[in-house]
């Protein structure tokens, strides 16, 4: 595995698309202390601020773009196992579709990018893990790394805690992990470990799509990565899209 650092960058999902454009193809994990345009989902901002991990792995996707989408569910995975080698894995959750959770506060969020070079399909995987802070004044919760890990698992011989790098070697590896496991057996093994740390499901909740808002039960993962959502009516509706809330209100 190939890893790139910068102390300072515009954004590794940006560096990962020059790479690709250049005809480079990776495997490669590029990585900044900081960035000055971190871009998050839905063109929003990703405050990048030293302290944090900021990376983007560049692969190439040897399947469909529809395929290549559902590297984030595997991407997922990865952080929340990486979580769990400092902190209770009890405390971590993934809410659908990727955003992972510490004690219900979002701690790493994912944005996946791709292209094509040629006729091979490229994909870029960035993750922002908040480790030693996090932004104030979200739309949500949000928490960081340190928040959970006891003082005395930093003031011991061996600080369990590092930085950022050591936190990549992790997930760098588990992503590939999971991936090899995703090339090679399909999508049901993702949707099963998925499923085992997923927030809420068989729980009521609202999904507020583009046009409208839905209640329901959250079911699981349909094969596309959709959330399987069951309205009052039984029916079943598949959510591709959209902001879930868990809402009190009982069906
Ligand atoms: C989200 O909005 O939840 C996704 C945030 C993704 C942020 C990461 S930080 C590393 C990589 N480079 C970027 O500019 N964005 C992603």
């Amino acid at each position: 595995m190939r890893f790139i650092h910068f102390e300072e960058i515009d954004s590794t999902n940006l560096e990962a698309r020059r790479l690709a454009e250049e005809g480079q193809t990776g495997p490669v994990w590029i990585s900044a202390d900081a960035q000055t345009v971190g871009k998050g989902r839905r063109g929003r901002e990703w405050v990048s601020k030293t302290g944090n991990l900021y990376c983007t792995g560049l692969y190439l996707h040897p399947e469909d773009l529809a395929s290549a989408a559902r590297l984030s569910f595997v991407a997922a995975i990865a952080l929340a196992e990486t979580l769990e080698q400092y902190i209770d894995p009890d405390l971590i959750s993934i809410k659908w579709p990727n955003d992972v959770l510490v004690d219900g506060k979002k701690i790493a969020g994912i944005l996946l990018e791709s292209g094509t070079s040629g006729d091979k399909l490229w994909i870029a995987i960035g993750m922002g893990v908040n480790l030693m802070h996090h932004p104030e004044n979200t739309e949500r919760p949000a928490t960081h790394l340190l928040e959970h890990i006891k003082i005395e698992q930093m003031t011991g011989p061996e600080p369990i805690f590092t930085g950022n790098r050591p936190v990549l070697a992790t997930l760098a590896a588990r992503f590939d992990h999971w991936r090899d496991i995703y090339l090679t057996s399909g999508f049901a093994d993702i949707k099963k470990a998925w499923a085992e740390r997923a927030m809420g499901l068989g729980e009521t909740v609202t999904a507020r799509l583009s046009n409208r808002e839905i209640v329901g039960l959250a079911m699981g993962l349909d094969d596309d990565g959709a959330l399987r959502m069951k309205l009052e009516n039984g029916e079943i509706e598949k959510i591709h899209a959209g902001d879930v809330f868990f809402s009190p209100t009982a069906l």
